[in-house]
């Protein structure tokens, strides 16, 4: 693996996963792997489980983690290629990004969309550029796009908590906001549920809520969201701004907001969510503080999904 940025550079998640449940198990069976290596995390925007999970892991291999919020303590960076730097910018991040792969033996980054230009956005220009002029593995932290650390904690809680000999059948659906967020977190989990191909995926969301196909890929879209809770096993709860009218908010129907009575339609589903969530706004109290909740479960995995990650890294280094 020699970068982490998707799903598709993982060579195979059923291996990555059975790694984090040993570090589960065995926090510190290879903390002497990472002694001498250190890792960079770049934050842009705000995290509270990334960036902590991430320290922790690294510190459980024996790395040291030196985060940065580049945002608000570093230059401003350029990305555009023969930019002539007469505004705002500073550093274009073809000389920060060498510089960057010499203190560190794997560089990770934070860096949300802007969700006004979606071609910008969906061109993940900060990732591309640190993977071209780095030098180093790159890992994201949650990107324009995806948040594949946050998939590989949420595909390891559904396969250490599902025990029957079948597939799960597993639901992502649209909940609402009061601000727009970015499609990251159900692009990602839509692109793990297709390459991981161990359960049946269905994602229901209001029409005008259609998410790019290119990470979706032919899964189940079910407008009727009675319909498609029907049997869940788990219910994947996410709210997501329009791909489609880029960035808008297209509905704030109160109904999507999943409740106790939902499940009663789900084979007593359980309930994921990869947080921050707006109580009573995305999911009702009584459903975030029943037994059917996985997400304190799916938070506490992000130390062992990105311990799983970073020793794959650094062992092939
Ligand atoms: N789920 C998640 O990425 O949380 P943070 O934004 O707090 O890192």
């Amino acid at each position: 693996m020699q970068h982490f940025t998707s799903a598709h550079d993982v060579p195979s998640i059923d291996t990555l996963v059975k790694n984090a449940l040993a570090y589960k198990s065995d926090p510190l069976m290879d903390s002497h792997i990472g002694t001498g290596k250190r890792i960079g995390l770049l934050f842009m925007n705000p995290s509270m489980r990334t960036r902590l999970s991430t320290q922790i892991a690294a510190r459980n291999l024996g790395m040291d983690a030196i985060v940065f919020n580049i945002d608000k303590e570093g230059w401003a960076l350029e990305l555009e290629d023969g930019a002539v730097m007469n505004g705002t910018t500073v550093e274009h991040i073809k000389d920060a990004a060498p510089v960057l792969g010499s203190y560190f033996d794997v560089l990770c980054v934070r860096s949300f969309p802007t969700l006004q230009d979606k071609d910008a956005d969906y061109s993940e220009a900060i990732l591309s550029s640190l993977k071209k002029y780095t030098g180093i593995p790159v890992v994201s932290l949650e990107s324009a796009t995806l948040h594949p650390l946050q998939s590989l904690a949420d595909v390891m809680t559904i396969s250490e908590t599902f025990t029957e000999k079948r597939k799960p059948k597993v639901v992502l659906t649209w909940a609402p906001h009061i601000k727009p967020l970015p499609q990251c977190v159900a692009n990602s989990f839509a692109e793990w549920m297709n390459v991981w191909d161990a359960a049946d995926f269905v994602i229901t969301h209001p029409e005008g809520y259609e998410l790019g196909t290119q990470y979706t890929n032919g899964a189940t879209i079910e407008y009727d969201r009675n319909k498609a809770l029907q049997n869940a096993d788990y219910v994947y709860v996410k709210n997501w701004s329009s791909y489609n009218d880029y960035g808008k908010i297209l509905s704030t129907n109160a109904g999507w907001m999943p409740t106790m009575t939902d499940i009663d339609k789900t084979n007593n589903a359980s309930v994921m969510h990869c947080l921050p969530v707006r109580r009573n706004i995305e999911l009702s109290d009584e459903l975030l503080d029943s037994a059917n909740s996985l997400v304190t479960r799916q938070a506490a995995n992000r130390v062992w999904a990105a311990q799983a990650v970073l020793a794959e890294l650094i062992k092939q280094k």
